[in-house]
């Protein structure tokens, strides 16, 4: 029986407890055997993990996080720490590994699948949606709408109290989750880190928002280059004296949750793809999701996406 072994890594993402169930109950379905590593790549190198059960991931499909754990293991993307990961694989006898994360975690599996010959799937899961390849990333729905219902609540007491927020959501590199939310909650300024900050030009369109609507929105991604809200904050306030505004910072708010349905079909259906592949010799390939489509890319091509957002933009900017 070959021995499947997958772990998550990275950022935790709503949804990837629906892939973990998905990858094991597809496992017992071929007679394969799936193994958890827990905590990522750093599990991997102190050589913890568990061959699971039908048990182990009852009642899992709903909740956010990741009941294996994860993390940003440092010693991993060094030779001496992979040495030790290798050790450990080869000691469980694991046939196949798939990865569950962003460009990092991948970036890691594709150093382990240099030096060792073992074939590897990645799963995208990350609330940023910025893996090049894929059109979505577990993770991502449901901390879209955690963001857009905190904003139509910070919508109610900025109409009542006629101000304006700065409202900073994730996204270190990433505009995607900024640029949706704003689609959605009807905000139309919004600064992400793909497109240069011109500060005037948001001075302006601020006035112009305080001068026609009881409340005005600004959604700024953390990683924006003019800085993050608290920066922002500081260069507005000199040309706002009068005007009240206020900042919230949603932080990690945003990738705890129960996933929504999206992102539970989107995880059970990777998952499941994830290990159909595997079993079929596919090897340094993600699954991912195009126009609706599951299906595989290569691994060596996935990186970062510096999305094209130019089509939202120019919407916002016709609703400005
Ligand atoms: O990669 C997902 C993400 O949530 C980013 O949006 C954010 O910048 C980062 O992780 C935060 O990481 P940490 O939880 O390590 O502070």
């Amino acid at each position: 029986m070959k021995k499947i072994a997958f772990l998550t890594s990275g950022g935790d993402a709503p949804g990837m407890n629906a892939a973990i169930r998905s990858i094991v109950k597809t496992c017992l379905h071929f007679d394969l055997i799936p193994y958890a590593i827990y905590d990522g790549f750093q599990g991997m190198i102190e050589g913890r993990g568990k061959v699971m059960s039908e048990n182990d991931v009852e009642n899992c499909i709903q909740l956010g996080g990741t009941i294996i754990g994860t993390a940003r293991s440092k010693e991993f993307m060094t030779s001496a720490g992979r040495e030790k990961a290798i050790e450990f694989l080869k000691s469980e006898a694991i046939d196949g590994l798939i990865v569950i994360g962003g460009d990092g975690t991948f970036a890691g599996a594709m150093l382990l699948g240099i030096e060792m010959n073992i074939p590897i799937i990645g799963i995208p899961g990350t609330i940023d949606n910025d893996i090049k390849g894929t059109d979505y990333t577990i993770g991502f729905d449901t901390a879209l709408n955690t963001v857009v219902t905190s904003i139509d609540k910070i919508r109610d007491t900025a109409s009542s109290h006629h101000r304006v927020f700065l409202v900073e959501v994730m996204g270190k590199d990433a505009g995607s989750l900024a640029i949706d939310s704003a689609l959605c909650s009807g905000t139309e300024t919004v600064l992400i880190p793909e497109e240069t900050t011109d500060l005037q030009k948001l001075i302006t369109q601020i006035q112009h928002n305080i001068n026609l609507k009881k409340a005005t929105i600004v959604i700024i991604a953390e990683g924006d280059d003019a800085g993050n809200s608290t920066v922002i904050l500081e260069k507005l306030k000199p040309y706002f004296p009068d005007t009240s505004i206020r900042q919230t910072i949603l932080g990690h708010i945003q990738r705890g949750g129960s996933p929504s349905a999206k992102d539970r079909l989107l995880a059970t259906t990777m998952g499941n793809f994830a290990v159909n592949a595997i079993n079929a010799g596919e090897t340094n390939k993600m699954v991912a999701s195009l126009n609706s489509q599951i299906a595989l890319q290569d691994l060596s091509e996935i990186g970062k996406s510096f999305s094209e957002f130019n089509d939202k933009l120019r919407l916002l900017s016709e609703f400005e």
